[in-house]
């Protein structure tokens, strides 16, 4: 047996340029591929070896990038099998199977074939599709063997990603249990064939996510999927086979879906410059996407609070439970269906994410109206829609049963018809029509409410319904006749915008809709009297908490982890989601509100704006913000931009993290300030001595608050182009993308502040810097 590239490990590094030209893409019968030894594509894509993942000690045999400097493999072939040393070999044997064996000629690992194809001289080759083949020497077709019918975690381009029915050869993704271990991990994405095929994302056995049904265009839950520039996707459904594949736009791309050990199902974009991973997209965008979150009939919306609300027609099996957020329990219809005759009907609910298709029937041809009829004569029909939506749409799917984890989106959704009481849907319409009518009525007259009425509901704006004081005004709790609590924000007479023009902008800003904004609910706008009035929030700011000597113990790791997850939400959608492309720039703990199930909600968004007029998006010669939160290049130079908001964001999450004020902290050690103390522990790699003890019990895994430290300080970096945008951050926060290493952050030895004269002026004046609004002129 002759064995290939026999150079010994240290020589591979030294001479790597006469490996290369000696390198091979093939493995003969009778070779053996020993530890140490590798075979290369032609184009020098891929190279199958040994390999240890990560930290572990352990070899594998598998295939990775050998064009990336990150080891990334993207298959293994012992993966529930490690070798313990250096003797692993693979052999190929006359009869065209793979064998890997260890030192003590244990099988550990080998192919075996569905095909029946008579073999003849059989090679093993790897080639630049990532592919590992096995076939007969003159035939470059007709594989007896390939590695993409046995993906492991990695859906490369080529593979069907799907069943073939003749073979009966199911290809699904299984994740590593991490980065270390290659074994089978605790996540699968998978097809399912039953009704219309959808791929499920399983943890264990339990759905976690559905991708839906292919409608011609796109799964029905992946509407971000769009023609790109970098691949080509293709859905195959025949009677022989059903998959989904793609093809690279341009070779030299280097792109890959992978299904992580934490379930994420994402694709990533290798950068040769940056030589990093870019994060490129997620089948999952957000919890909506939970599976059956809001229970059967029910839809779930992530631009409303709370998300889950019944299908219309439908209510709350138990009405208590599904206000509270329990919506396991889902709805039921408010009318019953008896199964009469022109009884029923159906009702087009549009922008959905078509229901779990498990319990359904397909027709490719059908059209609507025939696929309505048979819906309508079989008494378990539930709902019928397209099968596939392109060409004005056509074919027909029928449910049968409870209609179960559907969500509405702003774009790319379907229709669904849902079959209800036909007094139920006269019912709908007419409620449809009122509300729609009071729609554009709430559209022309956006509450402005009475000077009068606010006062009374205020006490007259007295000292006992005072909250505090924002960086506006101050904010007063009030409860309407109704017995409504508002809370009342009274502004401070520093804009010089007209009366017409602040009650445009106020009617802009109350569309604003997100569940990570305080909610405004309307306005008061008399003689010289400006005020905002919002939904109260219970529990008031998230500085009354993390500060808090007694209360931050009521903040537990996961919530804190959930509140600089909703705050980034709420402030990408400011910056990037909402037509106005907001610019906080007072971003703070007092800032950050929290309801009574203690979600964040972001107050102060677009006062700025409206009360700073035209100074949208490039300098400004007044400087509104609180110090501790600003960034350096907009206290200094009055320059602002999302980035600042970014920063401030970056010291809010250190906040979180901390227990510690950035403004006014102090360590025995050194002078620096928060954001100083935390990047010196980071250097020295303590990052985990900033994290405050009274939560540290909570939390069962550090390396999830070393991960959130870390994308603080990126987004607190000097430079404004170093710091990630909202939407990066949210995406760094909620994925295991690689980070890369923070630079130094801005104002991290708060002595600079003196450097400039204006701030030690103001430093003065202003003694109660944590909760004031500072307006001074830059230099
Ligand atoms: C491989 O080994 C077998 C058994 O020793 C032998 O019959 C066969 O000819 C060999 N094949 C090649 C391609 O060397
Ligand atoms: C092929 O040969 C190997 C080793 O000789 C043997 O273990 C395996 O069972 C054979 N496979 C088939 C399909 O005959
Ligand atoms: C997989 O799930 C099981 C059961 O829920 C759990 O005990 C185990 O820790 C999980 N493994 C990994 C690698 O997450
Ligand atoms: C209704 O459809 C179900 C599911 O396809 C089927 O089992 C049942 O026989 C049908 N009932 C009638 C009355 O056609
Ligand atoms: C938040 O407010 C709700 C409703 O007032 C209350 O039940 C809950 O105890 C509060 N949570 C904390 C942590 O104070
Ligand atoms: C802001 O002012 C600085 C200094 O005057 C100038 O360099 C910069 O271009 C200005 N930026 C914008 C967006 O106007
Ligand atoms: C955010 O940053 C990423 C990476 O730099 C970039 O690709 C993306 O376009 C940016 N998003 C916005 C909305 O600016």
């Amino acid at each position: 047996m002759e064995a290939i590239n026999v150079l010994p490990l240290l020589l591979i590094s030294l001479f790597s340029t006469f490996l290369v030209a000696q390198s091979t893409d093939i493995i003969t019968a009778n070779q053996t591929l020993k530890d140490g030894d590798t075979i290369v594509s032609r184009g020098e894509n891929f190279e199958l070896g040994f390999f240890s993942p990560g930290g572990s000690r352990n070899r594998y045999l598998g295939i990775w990038y050998k064009k990336v400097s990150l080891q990334t493999v993207v298959w293994v072939a012992n993966r529930d099998s490690p070798l313990h040393d250096l003797s692993g070999a693979l052999k190929l044997s006359v009869n065209g199977s793979l064998s890997l064996f260890n030192g003590k000629n244990s099988l550990l690992w080998s192919s075996t074939s569905l095909k029946k194809i008579r073999v003849r001289n059989p090679i093993v080759q790897i080639l630049d599709s990532g592919n590992l083949v096995v076939r007969n020497s003159g035939d470059d077709q007709d594989y007896i063997w390939q590695s993409l019918d046995y993906p492991g975690d990695m859906f490369l381009p080529e593979m069907k990603y799907g069943i073939d029915f003749v073979t009966g050869l199911n290809r699904f993704l299984t994740s590593w249990r991490s980065p270390d271990d290659p074994s089978i991990g605790n996540y699968t994405n998978k097809m399912d064939p039953n009704g219309v095929p959808q791929f499920f994302l399983k943890r264990n056995s339990v759905d976690v996510f559905r991708a839906g049904p292919w409608n011609g265009l796109r799964f029905t839950g992946m509407p971000h999927l769009k023609p790109n520039p970098i691949y080509r996707y293709e859905f195959v459904f025949t009677e022989k086979e059903v998959y989904y594949t793609y093809k690279l736009a341009n070779p030299s791309v280097i792109t890959r879906m992978q299904l992580n050990p934490n379930g994420a199902l994402q694709r990533y974009t290798w950068v040769d410059s940056l030589q990093s991973w870019n994060f490129y997209l997620s089948a999952q965008m957000d919890s909506c996407d939970q599976y059956k979150l809001c229970g059967s009939y029910g839809s779930c919306n992530i631009n409303e609070s709370p998300a889950c609300r019944c299908l219309k027609g439908f209510v709350a099996k138990f009405p208590e439970a599904y206000s509270a957020g329990d919506w396991s329990e889902g709805c039921v219809r408010r009318v019953k269906l008896e199964c009469h005759r022109g009884e029923e009907d159906f009702l087009k609910i549009s922008k959905l994410k078509l229901p779990d298709t498990r319990a359904s029937w397909y027709d490719k041809s059908m059209d609507l109206n025939e696929c309505k009829r048979v819906c309508l004569n079989n008494c378990s029909c539930s709902a019928y829609s397209h099968f596939d939506v392109r060409d004005g749409g056509s074919g027909c799917i029928l449910w049968f049963g409870d209609l179960i984890d559907i969500r509405e989106y702003n774009e790319n959704g379907q229709d669904l018809y849902v079959r209800l009481a036909s007094s139920e849907i006269e019912t709908l319409q007419r409620g449809i029509d009122r509300v729609s009518s009071k729609k554009e009525e709430e559209d022309l007259e956006f509450p402005f409410l009475d000077l009068d009425l606010i006062a009374e509901a205020t006490n007259g704006f007295s000292d006992e319904n005072k909250l505090g004081q924002g960086g506006f005004g101050p904010v007063y709790k009030g409860t309407l006749a109704c017995g409504q609590e508002i809370a009342v924000k009274r502004l401070s007479r520093t804009s010089k915008q007209g009366i017409e023009e602040f009650k445009n902008e106020i009617k802009l800003i109350a569309k604003l809709q997100h569940r990570n904004l305080v909610k405004i609910l309307g306005s008061c706008v008399e003689d010289d009297e400006r005020m905002l009035i919002y939904e109260y929030q219970p529990n008031k700011s998230l500085d009354s908490f993390i500060f808090d000597k007694e209360r931050r113990r009521e903040l537990d790791w996961p919530k804190r982890a959930e509140i600089i997850k909703g705050t980034a939400r709420g402030l990408m959608y400011l910056h990037e989601d909402s037509r106005l492309r907001i610019i906080h720039r007072d971003l703070k703990a007092s800032n950050v509100l929290l309801d009574s199930e203690m979600n964040p909600k972001i107050s102060d968004f677009g006062l700025a704006r409206t009360l700073g007029g035209d100074e949208t998006e490039a300098n400004t010669t007044k400087v509104v913000g609180t110090y501790g939160y600003m960034s350096p290049e907009y206290q200094i130079d009055g320059y602002f931009s999302l980035k600042s908001d970014v920063f401030s964001f970056g010291v809010l999450v250190l906040e979180i993290v901390s227990g510690r004020r950035n403004r006014g902290f102090c360590n025995q050690e050194h002078k620096l300030n928060l954001l100083g103390h935390a990047w010196r522990l980071y250097t020295e790699g303590k990052a985990c001595e900033l994290i405050d003890e009274a939560f540290k019990e909570s939390c069962t895994d550090v390396s999830e608050v070393l991960r959130v430290i870390h994308i603080g300080l990126l987004c607190v970096q000097q430079d404004p182009k170093d710091r990630p945008n909202m939407s990066v951050v949210v995406l760094m926060l909620s994925s295991e993308m690689l980070l890369l290493d923070p630079k130094e952050p801005g104002f991290f030895n708060e002595r600079n502040l003196l450097f400039s004269d204006t701030m030690s002026i103001n430093l003065e004046i202003h003694t109660n810097n944590l909760q004031t609004v500072s307006v001074i002129e830059p230099r």
